[in-house]
């Protein structure tokens, strides 16, 4: 059997299905009629074995409890994935299945702090975390990232052990690669920042979700960069974004350390979930098995997105910046230079452009004057995205 969602070009319509893309920007205060990139997932197709593996599964038309065992595949097609994109040997004993990162994220808060402890990230950053450890009552401390002249984004090392010390930080949330600056941390950023937290027992829950799309170096995963690093790290790992399955919530943890994953499996407990949506099981092992060359044919495809936006950015639109991501399918464009105050800023982008996009401040306040764009849907729906933007700055001008 071979792929047969390879066409990225389709337009798809997705009004009147619930998702959160097109069918809640009037809920959310946008006009009906925005154009929408913002939330992180794409307007294409999944992989037809996704889509075979459903209908096997609604013609059977049973949906009671599931799980995953050894020896039934599913851990195979984890595994199997690591080792083929990332070189990576996970083991089973590892394992951990949650419900989406941000559940996991909020189960490692709980599991590995207490009340009114404290929680460190690196703004800009995506804006659950910050949601998230104030939402469990926790003390969120922000660590900047430095952001040069090119708009290319460092770790503030002095800054972040600084604020680790001060803070009595017991956990990191690393993004990794970075949401939505775009760095692929190298190994050497990894390990310093991992040095760091080794020597403050801060223990490390690095997302990285976005593992899959790299455009320049390799992706490293965090508790590789050094041996010692697994004792305290959580990697949160997942197919939704790699293959547009965020609605089936499905996502894999690895915690090699066994009293750290006993305190994450007591959080879970406590949230009353148990077994895991059997959609997103089926779903999940089909695409790590058998979905290689719709990932790369979608990979490709985006790749020449964001080389489209960069030289349109680049000829079209003067006073906006943008650095190519070296990974991640979301640009991070950087309107500074046009002066505007906030409001007109927003006033630019929804009212005289007519998009919907994530605004940089989201991310927290080092994200001021940058807008998030989606390059995960069809190159027309993002050239006219871009024409967009440039006639809403003629028209301001
Ligand atoms: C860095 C990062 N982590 C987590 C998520 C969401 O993960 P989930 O849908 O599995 O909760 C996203 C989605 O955009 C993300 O960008």
């Amino acid at each position: 059997m071979a792929e047969r969602h390879l066409n990225f070009d389709e337009i798809i319509d997705r009004r009147n299905t619930k998702c959160l893309k097109y069918d809640f920007a009037v809920k959310r205060g946008y006009p009906e009629d925005v154009l929408p990139l913002w939330v992180a997932d794409m307007d294409f197709k999944t992989s037809s074995y996704v889509e075979d593996a459903l209908v096997e599964l609604a013609h059977q038309n049973i949906y009671g409890y599931t799980n995953t065992q050894t020896g039934d595949g599913f851990f195979d097609a984890v595994a199997g994935w690591m080792k083929r994109r990332h070189n990576w040997d996970v083991e089973e004993r590892w394992h951990f299945k949650t419900p989406g990162v941000c559940f996991a994220i909020a189960t490692a808060i709980k599991a590995v702090t207490k009340p009114g402890e404290s929680v460190i990230i690196e703004q800009p950053v995506y804006y659950p975390f910050a949601n998230i450890i104030k939402d469990t009552g926790r003390n969120l401390v922000i660590s900047d990232l430095i952001c040069d002249e090119n708009d290319y984004y460092t770790m503030d090392y002095e800054d972040f052990e600084k604020k680790v010390v001060e803070n009595k930080v017991k956990l990191f949330i690393l993004c990794n690669p970075h949401n939505p600056v775009g760095r692929v941390w190298s190994k050497e950023e990894l390990r310093k920042i991992g040095e760091i937290c080794k020597k403050n027992n801060v223990v490390v829950f690095s997302d990285e979700i976005h593992f899959d799309f790299i455009w320049e170096g390799e992706h490293n995963v965090f508790q590789e960069v050094n041996e010692s690093f697994r004792e305290f790290t959580i990697t949160a790992t997942a197919a939704s974004k790699t293959f547009n399955l965020a609605g089936l919530q499905q996502s894999n943890l690895f915690i090699p350390n066994p009293a750290l994953l006993r305190k994450f499996r007591h959080a879970y407990n406590e949230t009353g979930l148990d077994e895991p949506n059997i959609a997103g099981i089926a779903a999940v092992q089909a695409a790590y098995e058998h979905g290689d060359e719709w990932f790369d044919g979608v990979r490709n495809y985006i790749r020449s997105n964001i080389e489209y936006a960069f030289e349109y950015v680049k000829n079209e639109l003067p006073g906006v910046k943008m650095n190519r991501p070296q990974g991640t399918y979301l640009i991070w464009l950087d309107f500074r230079e046009l002066g505007l105050s906030p409001k007109d800023l927003e006033d630019l982008i929804v009212k005289k452009a007519g998009l919907w996009l994530d605004r940089g401040r989201v991310f927290g306040k080092a994200g001021e004057g940058f807008e998030r764009i989606n390059a995960a849907c069809p190159k027309s729906v993002l050239k006219e995205a871009l024409n967009r933007i440039k006639t809403g700055i003629s028209n301001d001008g």
